[in-house]
């Protein structure tokens, strides 16, 4: 008789109930993106697939593969054990496939494995760094909860990469498409919302890649050298406020800190992770990051993925007591917990109990608000019916995520040569040519955002510089305004040709509306209001980490501390192109009188501002605060919060931001601590990290 989980009261009995050997097992994945079910302890097998843009056709084409090349090597009377490595490439071998089948089976066709899947009408929501461009929580929960319903309808119980939080170490790197902000404060601001989305549509969410997770060159364990308050300050924090909103499972990264990796880095995983924060979900890792089986679990990895990997060391080191079986049982115990969450015992939704259009229209809200003005000498919005040329592949082909983990294969993107042409009429688009009547010209230029591979400069690709040039030519030819889209992974050389720009607008990766939005924000029935959540530089050579970004592969120090990001560049203003939080509209704001009134633990900060422009428009706010000369060394000023506020042509809104007195304190790594120096700080207002408009000093006790 095998004891059943049926809620939380029973994992104790499981777990008693289970042999070492089905614990071991339990704890490793089956297969690629599954864990392993135990029918007879009433256990489920958890389907668990990216990500955080939308639903990775992808990996269910490779888990299908996978499944039937197990299927093939039954027949062929020699099934993959449960200990076997089994790589990707193969499961896709077509040759080893038809030998192994002996003829019994058809062996698939790679081609039509890979190239000719269909695209389907999958949702592809905007990533982290467009996320972020949007400082609006509310929008980005809508694109959680409307991701996590449709992933639910498609058989998924935990939902990788909801969300990505790394920071925007250096702009080469590969994957800061998926991160949110150089800023931890606005990271942790609003990445919790997507979480609370996320679980809104009944999937669990999961906070990834714990932690650090920067770089893709030497991204299988590049050790990284990095200060506790570096990482306490910095790179931590994004983490802890998802974990705080509820997030219930996180995964281990690649990379190792100061030594360890991060999958068998007990201070981080038990210490400050469950130990400081209060985590009661459980840890898995990044894909292959758990390297040896034992100091993973010991270390607080609860969970090692992918499979099929051998369960034998965990065997082994139990019984020659390295591992304490209560070890491998509170990983199961965590685990389970989590489990009894999901729809796979919950039960999922169906695809009749989706909306489509609640995904379009999240998506569409969240493309208007992160959409970023970044210059405007007054030519946008483009008056109705303007005729305009469009250059650029990305103008008919827009990049709406990245590749790699967070790419999503639909038919559901679009363009925004496209939705411009609905909008002012077929014939009063181009492409590729200038007519007489044309009014501007627009082009789109590109940098690939990619998994796997970090940027090798932040030149744009050569197609896309020859239609910049054509475009360019053309406009100073016919004497017409030049408007450049960004369609971009990060950021990228702009100096150089920015004069002669009349226009500038970011999209970054705007997932699957961005066409119909930046057309919107063109033709002025949108006004644009996203605000940078990083740094643009004039050039790469004036970057913080420039100097160790990469490491050689192998090894890598974070030299630059805490001063990333605005953080290093208020130190170094001639170093920036466009700043942390910048971003224009098509209305003008004025910033009031600031006051500040403390109680107790909590300082609020009101900031009146009139919207002086002739449309309504959102301005958000932003609270900067300076800390006092102490003991530590600190930046110029710390964003601490924001609103934005959507106020009426000729009105006036308010901004209250609250700030809790805990949040002004650095990490004293002498003393091991949070430490919050007593002074006179000065809170900040501004428009942009460079565009402080007001300030108020406050006397702050420890
Ligand atoms: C990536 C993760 C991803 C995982 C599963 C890894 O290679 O680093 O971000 O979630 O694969 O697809």
């Amino acid at each position: 008789m095998f004891s059943k989980l049926t809620d939380r009261d029973s994992i104790d009995e499981v777990i008693k109930a289970m042999s070492l050997e089905e614990k071991a097992r339990l704890v490793i994945g089956d297969s690629p993106f599954r864990t392993k079910g135990m029918e007879q302890y009433g256990i489920p097998a958890l389907v668990v697939m990216d990500g955080g843009t939308g639903f990775n056709s992808i990996q269910d084409e490779q888990e299908k593969a996978f499944r039937a090349y197990c299927k093939r090597r039954s027949i062929a009377g020699n099934p993959v054990s449960e200990d076997e490595f089994v790589s990707g490439m193969e499961c896709l071998d077509t040759n080893k496939l038809s030998a192994l089948a002996d003829g019994k089976v058809k062996a698939p066709d790679l081609g039509e494995m890979l190239e000719t899947r269909p695209l389907t009408a999958l949702g592809c929501y905007p990533p982290g760094m467009f996320l972020a461009a949007t400082w609006n929580p509310e929008v980005i929960s809508r694109c959680g909860r409307a991701l996590g319903r449709e992933a639910n309808s498609l058989g998924i119980d935990i939902l990788l990469g909801t969300p990505n939080v790394n920071i925007h170490r250096d702009p080469l790197g590969g994957r800061i498409f998926e991160g949110y902000s150089e800023d931890p404060c606005l990271v942790s601001s609003l990445a919790p919302a997507f979480v609370k989305g996320i679980m809104e549509g009944g999937v669990i969410a999961n906070v990834k890649h714990f932690a650090a997770n920067n770089q893709e060159t030497g991204r299988m364990g590049i050790n990284e050298h990095i200060s506790e308050r570096t990482l306490r300050e910095i790179y931590l924090p994004g983490f802890k406020a998802c974990v705080d909103a509820g997030c219930q499972t996180v995964m281990s990264a690649y990379n190792k800190i100061n030594g360890t990796a991060c999958a068998m880095n007990k201070w981080l995983l038990t210490n400050v992770l469950r130990d400081e924060w209060g985590f009661e979900g459980f840890v898995m890792s990044d894909w292959g990051a758990a390297y040896e089986e034992a100091p993973a679990i010991e270390a607080g990895n609860d969970l090692i993925m992918p499979g099929p990997r051998t369960s034998a060391p965990l065997i082994k080191a139990v019984r020659n007591g390295t591992l304490p079986e209560s070890v491998l049982d509170d990983a199961i115990r965590n685990y389970l917990k989590v489990l009894l969450e999901t729809p796979a015992v919950k039960g999922h939704l169906t695809p009749d109990d989706i909306d489509p259009e609640e995904g379009i229209r999240a998506a569409y809200d969240a493309a208007c608000e992160g959409i970023t003005l970044l210059k405007n000498d007054g030519v946008l919005p483009l008056a109705e019916g303007s005729k305009v040329a469009f250059y650029g592949r990305h103008s008919r082909e827009m990049i709406a995520s990245g590749e790699g983990s967070a790419e999503v294969r639909t038919s559901l993107n679009t363009n925004v040569y496209d939705a411009a042409s609905k909008l002012t009429g077929e014939g009063n688009v181009t492409f590729g040519e200038v007519r007489e009547d044309t009014d501007a010209i627009i082009v789109t230029v590109s940098a690939r955002g990619q998994e796997g591979f970090d940027r090798e400069s932040l030149a744009m690709p050569d197609e896309d510089r020859t239609a910049l040039y054509n475009a360019t030519a053309e406009s100073k030819r016919l004497g017409l305004p030049l408007i450049v889209l960004l369609n971009v992974s990060g950021p990228i050389d702009i100096a150089d040709w920015e004069p002669e720009a009349s226009a500038i607008v970011c999209e970054f990766f705007p997932g699957m509306q961005g066409g119909p939005a930046m057309a919107d924000i063109l033709f002025g029935k949108v006004n644009p209001s996203g605000k940078l959540p990083l740094t643009f530089p004039k050039s790469y050579g004036v970057t913080p980490a420039k100097d160790n970004f990469g490491g050689d592969g192998i090894e890598l120090t974070y030299e630059e501390g805490i001063y990333i990001g605005y953080r290093y560049y208020d130190r170094h203003p001639e170093a920036v192109m466009y700043p942390f939080g910048h971003g224009l509209s098509y209305s003008e704001f004025e910033f009031g009188e600031i006051s500040a009134s403390v109680d107790g633990g909590k300082i609020a900060v009101s900031v009146p501002v009139a919207n002086t422009g002739l449309r309504e428009g959102s301005e958000t706010v932003q609270l900067y605060v300076s800390a006092p000369a102490g003991k530590l060394d600190k930046p110029e000023k710390e964003l601490k919060g924001f609103a934005k506020l959507k106020i009426a042509s000729g009105e006036t809104g308010t901004a209250v931001i609250c700030v809790d007195k805990e949040d002004l304190a650095s990490f004293d790594e002498e003393e091991g601590r949070w430490v919050l120096e007593p002074g006179e700080y000065e809170f900040m207002a501004g428009a942009s990290a460079a565009d402080i408009r007001c300030s108020v000093r406050v006397q702050i006790l420890a």
